[in-house]
Protein backbone atom coordinates (compact mmCIF):
# COMPACT_ATOMS: atom_id res chain seq x y z
CA UNK A 1 0.00 0.00 0.00
CA UNK A 2 1.34 3.31 -0.75
CA UNK A 3 0.63 6.12 1.74
CA UNK A 4 0.50 10.10 1.43
CA UNK A 5 4.09 11.47 2.93
CA UNK A 6 3.77 12.10 6.65
CA UNK A 7 4.67 15.52 7.91
CA UNK A 8 4.94 15.98 11.60
CA UNK A 9 5.84 19.01 13.47
CA UNK A 10 6.40 20.46 16.98
CA UNK A 11 6.15 23.36 18.76
CA UNK A 12 9.58 25.92 18.11
CA UNK A 13 11.14 25.65 21.50
CA UNK A 14 11.37 29.43 23.43
CA UNK A 15 15.21 29.43 24.77
CA UNK A 16 14.62 31.95 27.58
CA UNK A 17 16.22 29.37 29.79
CA UNK A 18 16.96 25.45 29.52
CA UNK A 19 15.33 23.27 27.92
CA UNK A 20 12.80 20.99 30.29
CA UNK A 21 11.04 17.58 30.35
CA UNK A 22 7.63 19.09 28.33
CA UNK A 23 9.97 20.06 25.31
CA UNK A 24 11.24 16.43 25.13
CA UNK A 25 8.05 15.19 25.73
CA UNK A 26 6.21 16.31 22.47
CA UNK A 27 9.26 15.98 20.48
CA UNK A 28 9.83 12.51 21.62
CA UNK A 29 6.10 12.16 20.46
CA UNK A 30 6.39 13.15 17.21
CA UNK A 31 9.82 11.15 16.56
CA UNK A 32 7.49 8.19 17.39
CA UNK A 33 5.04 8.88 14.80
CA UNK A 34 7.78 9.98 12.46
CA UNK A 35 9.39 6.72 13.34
CA UNK A 36 6.22 4.58 12.70
CA UNK A 37 5.34 6.40 9.62
CA UNK A 38 8.99 5.33 7.91
CA UNK A 39 7.86 2.02 8.34
CA UNK A 40 5.56 2.87 5.42
CA UNK A 41 6.26 5.33 3.27
CA UNK A 42 8.02 9.26 3.55
CA UNK A 43 7.90 10.76 6.57
CA UNK A 44 9.56 14.52 7.55
CA UNK A 45 9.84 15.64 11.16
CA UNK A 46 10.60 19.32 11.98
CA UNK A 47 11.24 20.57 15.44
CA UNK A 48 12.93 24.04 16.02
CA UNK A 49 13.62 26.61 18.36
CA UNK A 50 11.48 30.03 18.40
CA UNK A 51 14.30 32.61 18.99
CA UNK A 52 12.74 36.17 18.55
CA UNK A 53 10.88 38.37 21.23
CA UNK A 54 10.99 40.47 24.31
CA UNK A 55 11.68 37.18 26.54
CA UNK A 56 14.28 36.11 24.57
CA UNK A 57 15.87 39.53 24.56
CA UNK A 58 15.43 40.00 27.97
CA UNK A 59 16.85 37.03 29.16
CA UNK A 60 20.07 37.50 27.08
CA UNK A 61 20.52 41.17 28.40
CA UNK A 62 20.46 39.49 32.09
CA UNK A 63 23.38 37.43 30.86
CA UNK A 64 25.20 40.40 29.30
CA UNK A 65 25.08 38.98 25.99
CA UNK A 66 23.41 40.20 22.36
CA UNK A 67 20.50 38.28 21.81
CA UNK A 68 22.06 36.54 18.41
CA UNK A 69 24.98 35.07 20.82
CA UNK A 70 22.53 34.22 23.84
CA UNK A 71 20.68 32.35 21.09
CA UNK A 72 23.69 30.46 19.30
CA UNK A 73 25.00 29.70 22.89
CA UNK A 74 21.90 28.37 23.59
CA UNK A 75 20.37 26.16 20.80
CA UNK A 76 23.15 23.09 21.14
CA UNK A 77 21.46 22.38 24.57
CA UNK A 78 17.97 21.73 22.73
CA UNK A 79 20.19 19.81 20.01
CA UNK A 80 21.98 17.80 22.66
CA UNK A 81 18.42 17.06 24.77
CA UNK A 82 16.93 15.51 21.47
CA UNK A 83 20.09 13.72 20.79
CA UNK A 84 20.16 12.36 24.18
CA UNK A 85 16.33 11.22 23.82
CA UNK A 86 16.75 9.53 20.18
CA UNK A 87 15.26 11.55 18.71
CA UNK A 88 15.94 11.77 14.80
CA UNK A 89 14.43 15.00 13.33
CA UNK A 90 14.73 15.80 9.45
CA UNK A 91 14.85 19.26 10.30
CA UNK A 92 15.55 21.82 12.66
CA UNK A 93 14.99 25.15 12.12
CA UNK A 94 15.90 28.35 14.10
CA UNK A 95 13.87 31.27 13.71
CA UNK A 96 17.10 33.32 13.06
CA UNK A 97 17.75 31.70 9.92
CA UNK A 98 17.88 33.59 6.79
CA UNK A 99 16.12 31.22 5.27
CA UNK A 100 13.08 31.92 7.31
CA UNK A 101 13.51 35.61 7.89
CA UNK A 102 13.57 35.81 4.07
CA UNK A 103 10.14 34.08 3.43
CA UNK A 104 8.44 36.11 6.78
CA UNK A 105 9.52 38.82 4.90
CA UNK A 106 7.77 38.22 1.82
CA UNK A 107 4.76 36.69 3.09
CA UNK A 108 4.50 40.53 5.14
CA UNK A 109 4.78 41.85 1.91
CA UNK A 110 2.18 39.48 -0.03
CA UNK A 111 -0.22 40.19 2.73
CA UNK A 112 0.27 43.69 2.99
CA UNK A 113 -0.23 43.98 -1.13
CA UNK A 114 -3.21 41.89 -0.70
CA UNK A 115 -5.18 43.79 2.11
CA UNK A 116 -4.83 41.00 4.64
CA UNK A 117 -2.30 42.83 6.92
CA UNK A 118 -2.89 46.53 7.37
CA UNK A 119 -2.04 49.54 9.80
CA UNK A 120 -4.35 50.47 13.04
CA UNK A 121 -3.69 51.37 16.19
CA UNK A 122 -3.00 48.41 19.01
CA UNK A 123 -4.13 49.22 22.58
CA UNK A 124 -4.79 46.27 24.71
CA UNK A 125 -3.22 44.21 28.01
CA UNK A 126 0.34 42.53 27.21
CA UNK A 127 1.77 39.14 28.78
CA UNK A 128 5.53 39.54 27.47
CA UNK A 129 5.75 35.60 29.90
CA UNK A 130 3.43 34.08 26.79
CA UNK A 131 4.11 37.06 24.12
CA UNK A 132 0.60 37.18 24.27
CA UNK A 133 -2.49 40.00 24.18
CA UNK A 134 -5.65 39.81 26.63
CA UNK A 135 -8.79 41.55 25.87
CA UNK A 136 -9.88 43.29 29.60
CA UNK A 137 -12.21 40.43 29.94
CA UNK A 138 -9.99 37.64 30.02
CA UNK A 139 -7.73 38.91 32.46
CA UNK A 140 -8.16 37.17 35.81
CA UNK A 141 -7.78 39.36 38.83
CA UNK A 142 -5.68 42.05 36.30
CA UNK A 143 -3.38 39.14 35.42
CA UNK A 144 -2.47 37.02 32.64
CA UNK A 145 -4.84 34.39 32.42
CA UNK A 146 -2.13 31.66 31.65
CA UNK A 147 0.69 32.16 34.00
CA UNK A 148 -0.69 34.70 36.84
CA UNK A 149 2.14 37.27 35.69
CA UNK A 150 1.44 40.70 35.39
CA UNK A 151 0.35 41.98 32.12
CA UNK A 152 1.51 45.48 30.64
CA UNK A 153 -0.63 48.39 28.79
CA UNK A 154 0.57 48.52 25.15
CA UNK A 155 -0.85 51.60 23.04
CA UNK A 156 0.91 52.09 19.74
CA UNK A 157 0.64 51.59 15.86
CA UNK A 158 0.79 48.69 14.65
CA UNK A 159 0.39 45.92 11.55
CA UNK A 160 -3.19 43.66 11.87
CA UNK A 161 -3.50 40.41 10.63
CA UNK A 162 -7.71 40.78 8.94
CA UNK A 163 -8.43 37.85 10.99
CA UNK A 164 -12.45 38.71 11.50
CA UNK A 165 -12.41 37.92 7.67
CA UNK A 166 -11.61 34.57 8.24
CA UNK A 167 -14.32 33.65 10.99
CA UNK A 168 -16.93 32.31 9.12
CA UNK A 169 -14.18 30.27 7.04
CA UNK A 170 -13.10 28.74 10.16
CA UNK A 171 -16.58 27.84 11.63
CA UNK A 172 -17.16 25.92 8.82
CA UNK A 173 -13.95 24.28 8.28
CA UNK A 174 -13.82 23.21 12.08
CA UNK A 175 -17.53 21.84 11.05
CA UNK A 176 -16.52 19.57 8.05
CA UNK A 177 -13.45 18.50 9.82
CA UNK A 178 -14.31 17.02 13.45
CA UNK A 179 -10.76 15.77 13.47
CA UNK A 180 -9.11 18.60 12.48
CA UNK A 181 -8.59 19.74 16.18
CA UNK A 182 -8.44 17.23 19.00
CA UNK A 183 -9.39 16.13 21.89
CA UNK A 184 -12.79 17.37 21.56
CA UNK A 185 -12.36 19.12 24.64
CA UNK A 186 -9.87 21.72 22.29
CA UNK A 187 -11.96 21.29 19.81
CA UNK A 188 -15.36 22.68 21.22
CA UNK A 189 -13.27 25.27 23.36
CA UNK A 190 -11.95 27.04 20.17
CA UNK A 191 -14.92 26.24 18.57
CA UNK A 192 -16.58 28.42 21.50
CA UNK A 193 -13.79 31.29 21.06
CA UNK A 194 -14.97 31.27 16.90
CA UNK A 195 -18.59 31.98 17.74
CA UNK A 196 -17.79 34.37 20.78
CA UNK A 197 -16.29 36.54 17.89
CA UNK A 198 -12.77 37.14 16.50
CA UNK A 199 -10.48 40.32 16.59
CA UNK A 200 -7.92 41.25 14.27
CA UNK A 201 -4.66 40.61 15.53
CA UNK A 202 -1.53 42.60 15.56
CA UNK A 203 1.70 41.57 14.44
CA UNK A 204 4.01 44.19 14.60
CA UNK A 205 6.38 45.55 17.44
CA UNK A 206 8.15 48.91 17.94
CA UNK A 207 8.91 48.71 21.37
CA UNK A 208 12.21 46.55 21.12
CA UNK A 209 14.39 45.42 18.01
CA UNK A 210 14.59 42.03 19.15
CA UNK A 211 12.55 40.33 15.57
CA UNK A 212 12.28 40.53 12.12
CA UNK A 213 12.24 43.49 10.65
CA UNK A 214 8.75 44.47 8.97
CA UNK A 215 9.61 45.34 5.25
CA UNK A 216 9.90 48.93 4.42
CA UNK A 217 10.91 49.75 8.58
CA UNK A 218 8.08 50.32 10.89
CA UNK A 219 9.16 48.14 13.59
CA UNK A 220 9.61 44.41 14.06
CA UNK A 221 7.20 41.56 12.97
CA UNK A 222 5.55 40.17 16.21
CA UNK A 223 7.06 36.83 17.32
CA UNK A 224 4.21 34.87 17.24
CA UNK A 225 3.12 35.91 13.20
CA UNK A 226 7.44 34.96 12.67
CA UNK A 227 7.01 31.51 14.88
CA UNK A 228 4.24 29.78 13.08
CA UNK A 229 5.19 30.67 9.47
CA UNK A 230 8.38 28.00 10.56
CA UNK A 231 6.40 24.78 9.80
CA UNK A 232 6.01 26.19 6.17
CA UNK A 233 9.67 27.81 5.46
CA UNK A 234 11.57 24.81 6.66
CA UNK A 235 9.66 23.12 3.85
CA UNK A 236 11.25 25.96 1.77
CA UNK A 237 7.78 27.68 0.69
CA UNK A 238 7.42 28.82 -2.24
CA UNK A 239 9.92 27.68 -3.91
CA UNK A 240 9.61 25.47 -7.14
CA UNK A 241 10.52 21.69 -6.34
CA UNK A 242 10.53 22.73 -2.63
CA UNK A 243 9.66 19.72 0.46
CA UNK A 244 6.38 22.09 0.49
CA UNK A 245 4.95 20.44 -2.31
CA UNK A 246 5.43 17.16 -1.56
CA UNK A 247 4.98 17.25 2.45
CA UNK A 248 2.30 20.28 2.73
CA UNK A 249 -0.54 20.16 4.20
CA UNK A 250 0.93 18.78 7.94
CA UNK A 251 -0.60 15.54 8.82
CA UNK A 252 -0.28 16.45 11.92
CA UNK A 253 0.62 19.55 14.18
CA UNK A 254 1.67 18.71 18.17
CA UNK A 255 1.40 21.41 20.49
CA UNK A 256 0.87 21.98 24.30
CA UNK A 257 -3.11 22.94 25.03
CA UNK A 258 -2.02 26.40 26.19
CA UNK A 259 -1.20 27.17 22.81
CA UNK A 260 -3.92 25.52 20.67
CA UNK A 261 -5.32 29.50 19.79
CA UNK A 262 -2.66 29.92 17.55
CA UNK A 263 -2.24 27.09 15.84
CA UNK A 264 -6.18 26.61 15.50
CA UNK A 265 -7.43 29.53 14.54
CA UNK A 266 -4.31 31.94 13.90
CA UNK A 267 -2.30 29.32 11.98
CA UNK A 268 -5.15 28.22 9.48
CA UNK A 269 -6.08 31.70 8.27
CA UNK A 270 -2.88 32.94 7.24
CA UNK A 271 -2.17 30.21 5.40
CA UNK A 272 -5.48 30.64 3.57
CA UNK A 273 -4.12 34.52 3.24
CA UNK A 274 -1.60 33.57 1.23
CA UNK A 275 -3.38 30.88 -0.66
CA UNK A 276 -2.39 27.63 1.09
CA UNK A 277 -4.52 24.87 2.71
CA UNK A 278 -4.60 24.75 6.54
CA UNK A 279 -3.07 21.44 8.47
CA UNK A 280 -5.31 18.27 8.37
CA UNK A 281 -4.86 18.05 11.92
CA UNK A 282 -3.77 19.68 15.49
CA UNK A 283 -3.57 18.05 18.41
CA UNK A 284 -3.20 19.69 21.79
CA UNK A 285 -1.47 17.40 24.48
CA UNK A 286 -1.60 17.66 28.35
CA UNK A 287 0.48 18.76 30.25
CA UNK A 288 3.04 16.85 32.98
CA UNK A 289 2.61 18.63 36.08
CA UNK A 290 5.02 18.20 39.05
CA UNK A 291 2.10 18.43 42.68
CA UNK A 292 -0.49 19.45 40.09
CA UNK A 293 1.15 22.48 38.54
CA UNK A 294 2.84 22.57 34.82
CA UNK A 295 6.71 21.81 34.76
CA UNK A 296 7.77 24.81 33.47
CA UNK A 297 10.58 27.10 33.30
CA UNK A 298 10.36 27.69 37.32
CA UNK A 299 10.13 24.26 37.70
CA UNK A 300 12.23 23.09 35.16
CA UNK A 301 15.41 22.51 37.63
CA UNK A 302 13.44 20.26 39.60
CA UNK A 303 13.05 17.90 36.44
CA UNK A 304 16.32 18.49 34.57
CA UNK A 305 15.54 16.23 31.37
CA UNK A 306 19.26 15.62 31.11
CA UNK A 307 19.77 14.03 34.84
CA UNK A 308 16.42 11.92 34.02
CA UNK A 309 17.72 10.29 30.99
CA UNK A 310 21.15 8.96 32.61
CA UNK A 311 19.13 7.70 35.24
CA UNK A 312 16.52 5.62 34.07
CA UNK A 313 17.95 5.37 30.26
CA UNK A 314 16.59 7.39 27.01
CA UNK A 315 14.07 4.82 25.94
CA UNK A 316 12.51 3.58 29.25
CA UNK A 317 11.92 7.50 29.52
CA UNK A 318 10.39 7.71 26.30
CA UNK A 319 8.19 4.65 26.85
CA UNK A 320 7.03 6.08 30.34
CA UNK A 321 5.81 9.35 28.33
CA UNK A 322 3.76 7.21 25.97
CA UNK A 323 2.67 4.53 27.77
CA UNK A 324 1.39 6.40 31.61
CA UNK A 325 -1.37 8.68 30.34
CA UNK A 326 -3.80 8.69 27.30
CA UNK A 327 -2.17 11.63 25.59
CA UNK A 328 -4.38 14.53 25.34
CA UNK A 329 -4.77 14.64 29.46
CA UNK A 330 -2.64 16.00 31.70
CA UNK A 331 -0.41 13.42 33.50
CA UNK A 332 1.98 13.85 37.03
CA UNK A 333 5.39 13.33 36.67
CA UNK A 334 7.11 11.34 39.87
CA UNK A 335 10.58 9.26 39.83
CA UNK A 336 8.44 6.14 40.93
CA UNK A 337 6.19 5.95 38.31
CA UNK A 338 8.82 5.89 35.93
CA UNK A 339 10.86 3.31 38.00
CA UNK A 340 7.49 0.96 38.22
CA UNK A 341 7.14 1.11 34.29
CA UNK A 342 10.84 0.16 34.15
CA UNK A 343 11.36 -2.10 36.43
CA UNK A 344 7.90 -3.89 35.82
CA UNK A 345 6.80 -3.42 32.05
CA UNK A 346 10.41 -3.37 30.42
CA UNK A 347 12.60 -5.18 32.74
CA UNK A 348 9.74 -8.20 33.99
CA UNK A 349 7.76 -8.71 31.15
CA UNK A 350 9.73 -7.67 28.14
CA UNK A 351 13.98 -8.00 29.31
CA UNK A 352 12.96 -11.00 31.78
CA UNK A 353 11.20 -12.82 28.65
CA UNK A 354 14.43 -11.92 26.22
CA UNK A 355 16.78 -12.84 28.68
CA UNK A 356 15.03 -16.14 29.21
CA UNK A 357 14.38 -17.10 25.80
CA UNK A 358 17.76 -16.57 24.94
CA UNK A 359 19.21 -18.69 28.40
CA UNK A 360 17.11 -21.50 26.86
CA UNK A 361 18.13 -21.40 23.62
CA UNK A 362 21.90 -21.32 24.59
CA UNK A 363 20.97 -24.60 26.47
CA UNK A 364 19.03 -26.44 24.16
CA UNK A 365 19.90 -25.79 21.16
CA UNK A 366 23.68 -24.29 21.15
CA UNK A 367 21.81 -20.25 20.76
CA UNK A 368 21.00 -21.54 17.05
CA UNK A 369 17.52 -20.61 16.23
CA UNK A 370 15.83 -24.10 14.95
CA UNK A 371 13.39 -24.81 12.43
CA UNK A 372 9.85 -23.31 12.77
CA UNK A 373 6.83 -25.41 14.05
CA UNK A 374 4.36 -27.23 11.13
CA UNK A 375 2.05 -25.19 13.76
CA UNK A 376 1.23 -21.61 12.36
CA UNK A 377 -1.33 -21.18 15.28
CA UNK A 378 0.88 -18.88 17.52
CA UNK A 379 1.93 -16.45 14.78
CA UNK A 380 -1.40 -16.55 13.02
CA UNK A 381 -3.17 -14.98 16.25
CA UNK A 382 -0.82 -12.03 15.72
CA UNK A 383 -1.29 -11.18 11.94
CA UNK A 384 -2.88 -8.30 12.72
CA UNK A 385 -1.08 -6.63 15.04
CA UNK A 386 1.38 -4.69 13.18
CA UNK A 387 -1.54 -3.29 11.56
CA UNK A 388 -3.26 -2.55 15.05
CA UNK A 389 -0.16 -0.88 16.05
CA UNK A 390 0.00 1.41 13.54
CA UNK A 391 -3.12 2.66 13.12
CA UNK A 392 -3.44 3.75 17.16
CA UNK A 393 -0.28 5.05 16.56
CA UNK A 394 -1.85 7.27 13.70
CA UNK A 395 -4.83 7.93 15.83
CA UNK A 396 -2.29 9.54 18.48
CA UNK A 397 -3.41 6.19 21.13
CA UNK A 398 0.18 5.46 21.99
CA UNK A 399 -0.98 3.72 25.34
CA UNK A 400 -3.38 1.81 22.94
CA UNK A 401 -0.54 0.57 20.70
CA UNK A 402 1.59 -0.61 23.54
CA UNK A 403 -1.09 -2.13 24.99
CA UNK A 404 -1.41 -4.28 22.05
CA UNK A 405 2.56 -4.87 22.04
CA UNK A 406 1.97 -5.87 25.02
CA UNK A 407 -0.17 -8.55 23.92
CA UNK A 408 2.29 -10.02 22.17
CA UNK A 409 4.90 -9.69 24.93
CA UNK A 410 2.70 -11.35 27.39
CA UNK A 411 1.49 -14.56 24.88
CA UNK A 412 4.82 -14.95 24.76
CA UNK A 413 5.92 -15.52 28.42
CA UNK A 414 3.06 -17.17 28.58
CA UNK A 415 3.94 -19.82 25.94
CA UNK A 416 6.83 -20.13 28.07
CA UNK A 417 5.03 -21.02 31.32
CA UNK A 418 2.16 -23.11 29.96
CA UNK A 419 4.95 -25.29 27.06
CA UNK A 420 7.49 -25.75 29.97
CA UNK A 421 10.00 -25.57 27.35
CA UNK A 422 12.38 -27.48 30.75
CA UNK A 423 9.48 -30.63 30.62
CA UNK A 424 9.13 -30.83 27.06
CA UNK A 425 13.38 -30.93 26.89
CA UNK A 426 13.26 -33.83 29.45
CA UNK A 427 10.87 -35.46 27.71
CA UNK A 428 12.63 -35.24 24.40
CA UNK A 429 9.80 -33.78 22.51
CA UNK A 430 12.18 -32.11 20.01
CA UNK A 431 10.06 -31.09 17.45
CA UNK A 432 7.50 -29.20 20.54
CA UNK A 433 10.79 -27.67 21.58
CA UNK A 434 12.30 -26.39 18.30
CA UNK A 435 8.54 -25.24 17.40
CA UNK A 436 8.29 -23.25 20.65
CA UNK A 437 12.00 -22.01 20.72
CA UNK A 438 11.32 -20.64 17.05
CA UNK A 439 8.19 -18.83 18.06
CA UNK A 440 9.54 -17.08 21.27
CA UNK A 441 12.44 -15.79 18.92
CA UNK A 442 10.21 -14.66 16.13
CA UNK A 443 8.19 -12.96 18.63
CA UNK A 444 11.29 -11.11 20.03
CA UNK A 445 11.96 -9.79 16.32
CA UNK A 446 8.52 -8.73 15.53
CA UNK A 447 8.47 -6.91 19.14
CA UNK A 448 12.08 -5.13 18.01
CA UNK A 449 10.31 -3.63 15.37
CA UNK A 450 7.34 -3.15 16.59
CA UNK A 451 8.89 -1.47 19.34
CA UNK A 452 11.66 0.55 17.01
CA UNK A 453 9.67 3.85 17.01
CA UNK A 454 9.28 3.98 20.67
CA UNK A 455 12.69 2.62 22.18
CA UNK A 456 14.85 2.79 19.09
CA UNK A 457 17.94 1.70 20.78
CA UNK A 458 16.66 -1.10 23.13
CA UNK A 459 15.62 -1.93 19.83
CA UNK A 460 18.16 -2.13 18.19
CA UNK A 461 19.79 -4.58 20.79
CA UNK A 462 17.19 -6.79 21.03
CA UNK A 463 17.61 -7.12 17.54
CA UNK A 464 21.65 -7.35 18.11
CA UNK A 465 21.32 -10.36 20.54
CA UNK A 466 18.77 -12.21 18.01
CA UNK A 467 21.83 -12.26 15.77
CA UNK A 468 19.72 -11.09 12.94
CA UNK A 469 22.20 -9.66 10.08
CA UNK A 470 21.98 -6.01 9.23
CA UNK A 471 19.76 -3.27 10.32
CA UNK A 472 16.83 -3.22 12.25
CA UNK A 473 13.81 -3.74 9.35
CA UNK A 474 11.80 -0.96 8.20
CA UNK A 475 9.04 -2.19 6.98
CA UNK A 476 6.37 -3.61 8.69
CA UNK A 477 4.45 -5.05 5.81
CA UNK A 478 7.34 -6.92 4.21
CA UNK A 479 9.23 -8.07 7.50
CA UNK A 480 6.46 -8.47 9.66
CA UNK A 481 4.87 -12.17 8.49
CA UNK A 482 5.49 -15.17 10.79
CA UNK A 483 8.55 -17.45 9.91
CA UNK A 484 10.77 -14.14 8.53
CA UNK A 485 13.80 -15.05 11.13
CA UNK A 486 15.79 -17.83 9.24
CA UNK A 487 16.74 -20.97 11.23
CA UNK A 488 19.83 -21.64 11.78
CA UNK A 489 20.47 -17.70 12.54
CA UNK A 490 23.26 -18.00 15.88
CA UNK A 491 21.74 -15.31 19.12
CA UNK A 492 24.38 -13.66 21.01
CA UNK A 493 22.71 -12.90 24.49
CA UNK A 494 24.44 -10.07 26.33
CA UNK A 495 23.55 -7.54 28.73
CA UNK A 496 19.92 -7.46 30.51
CA UNK A 497 18.01 -5.11 28.29
CA UNK A 498 16.79 -2.95 31.46
CA UNK A 499 18.69 -3.55 34.20
CA UNK A 500 16.47 -2.84 37.48
CA UNK A 501 16.60 0.58 39.31
CA UNK A 502 15.78 1.05 42.73
CA UNK A 503 15.31 4.26 44.34
CA UNK A 504 17.02 5.41 47.80
CA UNK A 505 13.85 5.70 49.86
CA UNK A 506 12.92 9.55 49.99
N1 LIG B 1 7.56 29.23 21.21
C1 LIG B 1 6.22 28.87 21.50
C2 LIG B 1 5.66 27.97 20.43
C3 LIG B 1 5.71 28.51 19.03
S1 LIG B 1 5.15 27.36 17.86
C4 LIG B 1 5.00 28.22 16.45
C5 LIG B 1 6.15 28.15 22.85
N2 LIG B 1 7.31 27.66 23.31
S2 LIG B 1 7.49 26.92 24.74
O1 LIG B 1 8.88 26.59 24.81
O2 LIG B 1 6.97 27.73 25.79
O3 LIG B 1 6.62 25.64 24.76
C6 LIG B 1 6.51 24.84 23.66
C7 LIG B 1 5.87 23.51 23.91
O4 LIG B 1 6.55 22.75 24.92
C8 LIG B 1 4.44 23.46 24.39
O5 LIG B 1 3.48 23.73 23.48
C9 LIG B 1 4.36 22.00 24.76
O6 LIG B 1 4.27 21.24 23.57
C10 LIG B 1 5.70 21.76 25.42
N3 LIG B 1 5.60 21.88 26.86
C11 LIG B 1 6.08 22.88 27.66
N4 LIG B 1 5.81 22.58 28.96
C12 LIG B 1 5.17 21.39 29.03
C13 LIG B 1 4.73 20.56 30.06
N5 LIG B 1 4.88 20.85 31.33
N6 LIG B 1 4.16 19.38 29.72
C14 LIG B 1 4.03 18.98 28.42
N7 LIG B 1 4.44 19.75 27.44
C15 LIG B 1 4.92 21.00 27.68
O7 LIG B 1 5.09 28.07 23.41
Amino acid sequence: MTHRPFYVTTPIYYISGNPHIGHAYTTVVADVLARTARTRGDAHFLTGTDEHGQKVADAARAAGKTPQEWCDELVPRWKALFALYNVAYDDFIRTTEPRHERVVQKIFDRLRENGDVYLGKYEGWYCVQDETFWLESKLVDGKCPTCGRTVEWLSEDDWFFRLSKYRDRLIAYFRENPEFVRPRPVYNEMMALLEEGLDDFSISRTKFDWGIPIPGGGGVIYVWFDALLNYITALGWSDEDALFKKFWPATVQLVGKEIARFHTIIWPAVLWAIGEEAPQQVFAHGWITLDGQKIGKSLGNAVDPVALAEKFGADSLRYFLLREAPFGSDFSYSEEKIAQRHNHDLGNDLGNLMRRSLAMLQKYRGGVVPERGRDDAFGARFAALPATVAEKTFALDFRGALESVWELVNALNRAIDDRKPWALYKEERHEELDALLYDLCEGLRWLAMLLAPVMPERAREIWRQLGVEGAIGADWEAALVWGGLAPGTRTQPGEALFPRIELAPT
